[in-house]
């Protein structure tokens, strides 16, 4: 394997790390058992600017003819007032806003109970952002707006006195399939162990364009836990908000993003939803949009 092969290799999740949150994930199915998305929202805890599903005006539920009848009554009379082919009326959770599962959206949430859909999707207007990359080209490509606010992000850190690195943009489904087969076989075939830091081919974020993996530019720490004491690592979680981006899979929460801490992945949201999660303390994008949590596939 080449070092550049290495590299994406090791990009697509990380080192493992043996940290106390990065506990097992037991009873992982198998990949021929993976099951659609989950769309029912719970209660949001969200105030940021697009509103979370119980923030959002629920549709009204329309009143039914048949609740204007009479039950003595042999022939169902409608009201004036209502149209006779009214449906009846049901209990309805509000509908999950669309921009949650639109991959084209800056909110599209994706983690293993959301496959990407479709799970082969590929994402247009791919550029390379204008930043030091520790990879090859084809695997720094992120969205437009994505690779323009990490251009702003870069610059911000190098006025500051940090050195960022590019470790990891998009990857496609193919990628990521070499990528979660490279953590099986790592683990001499535990899935369940490379489910933890690795997502399968569909469930990736670097799929959608909006996620990259930094690095300190001297390469200290790269995609190893102990990138989270670095200067670039405290950097990015002191400012990474004010460019629009999240560090997705913070340390101690696998039990909702399905996902060890990642103290290098980091996702464009835009800014108003990232400084919202930072106002609120919100650490993970199921929880601000009142998602189920995503412990497993
Ligand atoms: N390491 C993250 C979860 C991924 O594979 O997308
Ligand atoms: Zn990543």
């Amino acid at each position: 394997m080449t070092t550049a092969v290495l590299i994406v290799a090791l990009s697509a999740c990380g080192t493992p790390s043996p940290s106390a949150d990065n506990t097992s994930t037991a009873g992982v199915p198998t990949a021929a058992e993976t099951p659609a998305p989950s769309a029912a929202p719970r209660a949001s805890l969200s105030t940021g600017t697009i509103p979370a599903p119980a923030q959002r005006t629920p549709t009204p539920v329309e009143t039914s003819a048949a609740a204007t009848v009479s039950p003595d009554s042999p022939v169902a009379t409608p009201s004036p007032s209502v149209p006779a082919s009214s449906p009846t009326p049901v209990a309805e959770a509000p509908a999950e806003p669309a921009e949650l599962s639109d991959p084209e959206s800056v909110t599209v949430v994706v983690n293993k109970r959301r496959p990407l859909n479709p799970v082969d999707y590929f994402p247009s207007g791919l550029v390379l952002p204008a930043v030091p990359l520790a990879v090859q080209e084809p695997n720094a490509l992120l969205r437009g707006d994505t690779a323009a606010a990490v251009e702003e992000l870069f610059a911000a850190a190098a006025d500051d006195g940090v050195g960022l690195t590019m470790v990891s943009g998009y990857r496609s489904y193919q990628d990521q399939v070499s990528t979660y087969e490279h953590w099986v076989a790592q683990h001499g075939g535990n899935t369940d162990e490379a489910d933890r830091i690795s997502a399968r081919a569909g469930f990736s974020e670097h799929q959608t364009g909006l996620s990259f993996d930094v690095g300190q530019a001297d390469g200290a720490c790269t995609l190893s836990s102990c990138f989270a004491d670095t200067a670039a690592g405290q950097w990015m979680a002191a400012n990474a908000h004010r460019f629009g981006f999240i560090l997705r899979y913070p340390s101690g929460a696998q039990d909702i993003t399905g996902f060890s801490g990642e103290a290098w992945h980091y996702r464009y949201v835009g800014v108003d939803v990232a400084q919202a999660m930072r106002d609120e303390g919100i650490a993970t994008l199921e929880e601000y949009f009142g998602l189920p949590a995503a412990p497993g596939y």
